[in-house]
C-alpha cells in the first residue's frame, strides 16, 4: 500500500522536474547572451540601486519596478508612496502591453460639494489640498501586490525588502527634500505625526539629518507578508481608519477593502513610423497626445510654413522657423487641453467620447482652426463650459526586453500633509484633481467640468502619462512628474526622440507648456527670451516665466541597430539612470 501510494506521486513530479531543468537552462542561456542591456532610471539614486539589485537577483522588470517604486515611496515622501497611487504601463518581451490603473478613488462618503462652503464657494481652508479630507483611497499598495502576483518572478516579501530597510535605517535629508518640505512646512507642522517624522522642532531638518520611518516599515512588512490584505484589511486597515477618522477624514474600512486596481487597454498612437503607447482615462495624457499627433498628421507644420502662411495674416515680418514651430505646438496643446477640460474624467463614471475625440475628421477640423500667424484666444475655442517637482517616475528595462514606465503620485509635495501615526502612511491629496467647482482652477490652474466632478468611488482625472515608444531605429521608455505639464513634457520628449536626440539631450531640453486656461505659454526661466519671445508675443501669445525649472524625466532609449541602451535622469532632479553593461 505505501509503495503504491508513493509511485504516482513520484511520476507526477517528472513534469515539474523537466520544467525546472528547462527553466534553469533558459535562465542560463539568457544570462550568457542577453538581448538587452538592462537599465533603471528613477528619481532617487537609492531607488535605482535597489531596482538594479532586484534585476541582478533574478527579478524581471516588473519586480524591479515594484522594488524601485517602493523605495521611492520611502525616500521621496514628498512624491509618492503607499498613501498614494499611480499608473503603470507594462510591456512584456512578447509585445503585450497593459496599463495598470492604481489611481486613488474618492471615498464612499465623498460628494460633489464637499469642498464648498455654505455660499457654494471653495472653502477657504483648501480642504481638497490640506488634511485627510483631501485624500482618496490609495492604490499604490494594491498595485505592488497585483504586479508582483501577476507579472513578477519574485515574492513581494523579497521585492519590498529594500523599501523596508530604507524605512527602518532611514535616509539623509538633501536640498531637494528641504525645498519641498519648506513649501509644505505649515501643513506638516499641523499634524503631530507628520511634524515628528518630517520636521525637527517644527522646522525643515538640516541637510544630512537621517529620517527614520519605523511605523511605515511595519506597514510595508505587513504588505510584504500578506499582499493586498496586509494593507487593505486587518490591522493596518483598522489603524489607518482610526487615525483618519480621528483627524476628521471620511474613509471607511469598506472603502479600503473594496479598492481594486483596474487593468485597462493603453491608448495606442500611430504617427508616421512610430507607435506610442500611453495612459488611457482616467489619465488625460494618452488622449491629449493622440490628439496632438493626430492634428500634426492632419496638418503638419510644413503646411503652415512651406506655403508661406506664416508670413501673411498682416504680419509685418515672417517669424523665424523656431517661432513658427513653437506657435504651432502651442496651438496643438491649447486644443488638446481644451478637450481635456471639457470631456475627460473617470471612464467608469463618465461617458468619455474617446472615438469622437480621436476621430481623424474631428482632428482635421481642429487643426484647421489653427491660425497661421496669430494665437487663437482660448476663450474662442468652441464648447459649452458651463456643463513639478512632486509626483515621481521610473523607467525599467530588463535583459529580456520587458519594460515598465510608471508615474506615481501623492499629488502636491507631501500630499495632504497628514501622516497616520500608527501606520506611517502619508495621505495623498489627489481629491484636488477633481473639478471641485466647475470652472474653478485646481492647484495646477487646471479647470474641469461635469465629467470630472467628485462622486463616491470615482477616480480623479490625472495628467500622469507613463509612455512607451517604438520606432524604426529606437524605442523608448519615458515619463515624468510635473502635474498638468506632464503631458506636454512627454509629448515634447517624444518629438525630440523622433528627431534623433540623445537621451541626455531629451531630458535636459528647455520646456514650455500651454494648457488652454490660463491662456498663456508657460516656460522655464531663460527659455523664450529675446527674439523667440518677442516673435511669439507679436503673434498674440502671452508668455509666463514659471520661475523655476520643472519636471523630472526618467528616460531609457534602446537602439535597435547597435543593441545599446541609453538612460538618462533629468538634471533638474537628483535621480540616477544606470545601464548594466558587460554581462
Ligand atoms: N496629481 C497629478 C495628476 O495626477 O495629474
Amino acid at each position: 500500500m505505501p509503495n503504491r501510494a508513493h509511485r504516482p506521486a513520484r511520476l507526477r513530479l517528472w513534469p515539474v522536474v523537466v520544467l525546472l531543468v528547462l527553466a534553469i537552462l533558459s535562465g542560463c542561456a539568457s544570462t550568457r547572451s542577453p538581448n538587452f542591456q538592462p537599465a533603471v532610471a528613477s528619481a532617487h539614486p537609492l531607488a535605482t540601486e535597489v531596482g538594479l539589485d532586484t534585476l541582478a537577483n533574478g527579478g524581471n522588470a516588473f519586480d524591479a519596478a515594484v522594488a524601485t517604486a517602493a523605495v521611492l515611496g520611502v525616500v521621496e515622501p514628498y512624491s509618492a508612496g503607499i498613501g498614494g497611487g499611480g499608473f503603470w504601463l507594462l510591456q512584456s518581451s512578447d509585445g503585450r502591453t497593459v496599463f495598470v490603473d492604481a489611481r486613488e478613488k474618492a471615498p464612499s462618503q465623498a460628494h460633489a460639494t464637499m469642498y464648498l462652503d455654505a455660499n457654494g464657494d471653495v472653502h477657504p481652508d483648501k480642504l481638497s489640498v490640506n488634511g485627510p479630507l483631501a485624500a482618496g483611497i490609495p492604490g499604490q499598495a494594491a498595485a505592488f501586490a497585483h504586479i508582483s502576483n501577476h507579472y513578477g518572478r519574485l515574492p513581494l516579501s523579497t521585492t519590498l525588502g529594500g523599501a523596508i530597510a530604507a524605512a527602518n535605517d532611514g535616509f539623509a535629508v538633501d536640498e531637494h527634500y528641504r525645498t519641498l518640505a519648506q513649501w509644505r512646512r505649515a501643513v506638516l507642522a499641523r499634524y503631530p505625526a507628520a511634524r515628528r517624522v518630517y520636521l525637527r522642532n517644527g522646522e525643515v531638518p538640516e541637510t544630512g539629518t537621517v529620517l527614520r520611518q519605523p511605523a511605515l516599515a511595519g506597514t510595508l512588512t505587513e504588505l510584504a507578508n500578506h499582499g493586498f490584505d496586509g494593507f487593505y484589511r486587518g490591522q493596518v486597515a483598522t489603524r489607518l481608519i482610526e487615525d483618519v477618522t480621528a483627524a476628521g477624514g471620511l474613509w471607511t474600512e469598506d472603502d479600503l477593502a473594496a479598492y481594486r486596481v483596474i487593468e485597462r487597454t493603453p491608448i495606442t498612437i500611430d504617427y508616421g513610423p512610430y507607435r506610442i503607447w500611453s495612459a488611457p482615462p482616467p489619465s488625460s495624457g494618452g488622449i491629449a497626445m493622440a490628439q496632438m499627433f493626430g492634428m500634426m498628421t492632419a496638418r503638419p507644420l510644413t503646411t503652415l510654413t512651406n506655403t508661406g502662411l506664416l508670413s501673411n495674416d498682416n504680419q509685418p515680418e515672417s517669424p523665424s522657423a523656431g517661432t513658427a514651430r513653437l506657435h504651432y505646438l502651442t496651438e496643438l496643446m491649447r486644443r488638446a487641453y481644451h478637450d481635456r477640460a471639457l470631456y475627460l474624467g473617470d471612464p467608469d463614471f463618465t461617458d468619455v467620447p474617446v472615438s469622437r475625440l480621436l476621430d481623424a475628421s474631428y482632428l482635421t477640423r481642429q487643426a484647421g482652426t489653427i491660425r497661421s500667424a496669430r494665437a487663437t484666444p482660448s476663450d474662442a475655442l468652441e464648447g459649452d463650459f458651463s456643463a513639478g517637482t512632486h509626483t515621481t517616475h521610473l523607467s525599467v528595462l530588463d535583459q529580456d526586453g520587458n519594460r515598465v514606465s510608471a508615474t506615481l503620485s501623492i499629488n502636491l509635495p507631501f500630499g495632504s500633509g497628514f501622516l497616520s501615526a500608527q501606520t506611517g502612511v502619508l495621505l495623498n491629496n489627489e481629491m484636488d484633481d477633481f473639478s471641485i467647482k466647475p470652472g474653478t482652477p485646481n492647484a495646477y490652474g487646471l479647470v474641469g467640468g461635469e465629467a470630472n466632478k467628485v462622486e463616491p468611488g470615482k477616480r480623479p482625472l490625472s495628467s500622469m502619462s507613463p509612455t512607451l515608444m517604438q520606432g524604426p531605429e529606437r524605442s523608448a521608455i519615458i515619463g515624468t512628474p510635473g502635474g498638468s505639464r506632464i503631458i506636454t513634457m512627454v509629448y515634447l520628449g517624444l518629438l525630440d526622440l523622433m528627431s534623433g536626440e540623445s537621451a541626455a539631450n531629451v531630458v535636459s531640453a528647455p520646456r514650455f507648456h500651454h494648457q488652454y486656461l490660463p491662456d498663456v505659454i508657460q516656460h522655464e526661466p531663460g527659455f523664450l527670451e529675446g527674439e523667440l519671445g518677442d516673435e511669439l508675443t507679436k503673434l498674440g501669445h502671452s508668455l509666463t516665466d514659471v520661475g523655476r525649472a520643472y519636471g523630472n524625466m526618467q528616460l531609457i532609449v534602446i537602439d535597435h541597430q547597435t543593441g545599446q541602451t541609453e538612460a538618462a535622469s533629468d538634471p533638474r532632479g537628483i535621480g540616477r539612470a544606470t545601464v548594466v553593461t558587460g554581462q
